[in-house]
């Protein structure tokens, strides 16, 4: 058959990091292993029933089977409003401050076609979440790392972001509660941001995929409480964790007037918003109780106690994360990240992610999902110190 060739952008698309790990996952499988699978970021519940009642029901709906208005109904916009007014105490004018998006993954990446020229900068946390990557990529802009350590809370130290860097970049990416590294953010370290995104001219774009899911009776910061946010950036909220909807891509972006515009504007040449019966049960998950939300957090939390609590237990001296449903594991003396993980699939069936499938300072760490029940975490812990490595 005949192979087109494609555009230069297309290649220039940084590897899928994850998708070999796929592979070698279903080898083990094929052989009849029974595998504990913690390498993915899938959420395992289903979407609380009173949110699929509501898509049902607006299913039948003749009038969202026509085409939606083009930036989304504003139902769904005035329903992000009132969420971000009861959960943050933020004020948002749903007309301006509010973009409709299928999926954070989706405003991620479309952000950087919106905000960079080529050459342009954009500074990325390491570790971080690939599909930063991607965007910055289609832009054909540049990446400036900001290294996440284990000494700074993995909070990026601004002090170490050269000055002519500061000078190029445009946009900077974060996300607490971070994945892979499972920290999460104080108000402090958002003032600050701001405060450098101000002298720098610099565009914020917080990733709060993970903002309900806080440990200990703590809830996450959200980067719009802080004063002078709006000025500087947008916060981009995925319900695939909150309300275990990844499957329905929906998620939105709120905050600087001038950036939703741009989102907006991008968005009218590349889609029509989404189906009008998911945007009404998005708003019934926004509006609605909340208790599936606590409920859930508790479920986190008490996986995660019981996971760490067990490795502890048998010797690897972790700590619990604060945030996320991520723990974030330094690997054992003589290993790479990739080494480690590999051995863990070939000799416990226990699948993790490597930590530098996420930018070079994760070298050194594994990520696990805590997205199966007690039981099997436990087991996968138990099978991890049978290898005697700890
Ligand atoms: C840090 C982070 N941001 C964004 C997303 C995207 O979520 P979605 O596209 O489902 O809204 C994910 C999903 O795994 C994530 O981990």
């Amino acid at each position: 058959m005949k192979q087109f060739e494609q555009a230069d952008v297309l290649n220039q698309l940084p590897d899928q990091f994850f998708a070999k790990l796929v592979q070698k996952v279903a080898r083990i499988i094929e052989q009849g292993h029974d595998v504990i699978n913690l390498g993915q970021g899938n959420p395992d519940q289903p979407t609380p029933a009173h949110i699929v009642a509501a898509l049902q029901e607006a299913a039948v709906n003749p009038a969202y089977h026509k085409y939606p208005p083009f930036t989304g109904y504003d139902f769904l916009k005035e329903a992000v409003a009132s969420f971000y007014k009861r959960e943050y105490g933020v004020e948002i004018d749903p007309k301006r401050e509010v973009a409709i998006l299928f999926g954070g993954k989706v405003g991620l990446v479309e952000i950087s076609q919106c905000f960079l020229n080529p050459g342009d900068i954009a500074l990325v946390p390491d570790p971080g979440y690939p599909d930063y990557w991607s965007g910055i990529a289609m832009a054909r802009a540049e990446m400036a790392m900001m290294p996440l350590k284990e000494e700074n809370q993995f909070l990026p130290d601004y002090n170490e972001i050269e000055k002519d860097v500061l000078d190029k970049a445009k946009l900077m990416f974060l996300n607490y509660p971070n994945n892979p590294t499972a920290a999460v953010a104080t108000k402090e370290f958002f003032e600050e941001t701001i405060h450098l995104a101000k002298e720098n001219d610099i565009l914020v774009v917080h990733d709060f995929a993970y903002g309900a899911i806080g440990f200990d009776g703590k809830k996450p910061v959200s980067f719009l409480e802080i004063q002078g946010a709006k000025e500087v950036g947008i916060e981009i909220y995925t319900l695939s964790k909150t309300y275990n909807m990844a499957g329905w891509r929906v998620a939105f972006a709120v905050g600087n007037e001038s950036v939703i515009k741009s989102i907006n504007l991008i968005q009218d040449h590349f889609y029509v918003s989404l189906f009008g019966a998911v945007q009404e049960a998005a708003a019934t998950a926004l509006l609605g109780p909340q208790d599936c939300v606590t409920e859930l957090v508790a479920t986190y939390e008490s996986r995660r106690n019981a996971f760490i609590h067990r490795l502890n237990e048998v010797g690897w001296k972790v700590e619990a994360p604060k945030g996320s449903f991520f723990c974030w594991l330094p690997v054992p003396d003589g290993y790479t990240s990739e080494s480690f993980a590999d051995l863990l699939l070939e000799k416990a069936h226990v699948v993790v992610a490597p930590g530098i499938g996420f930018g070079e300072s994760g070298e050194g760490y594994v990520r696990v999902g805590l997205l199966c029940g007690e039981d099997r975490l436990v087991e996968a812990a138990d099978r991890m110190a049978k290898l005697n490595l700890f």
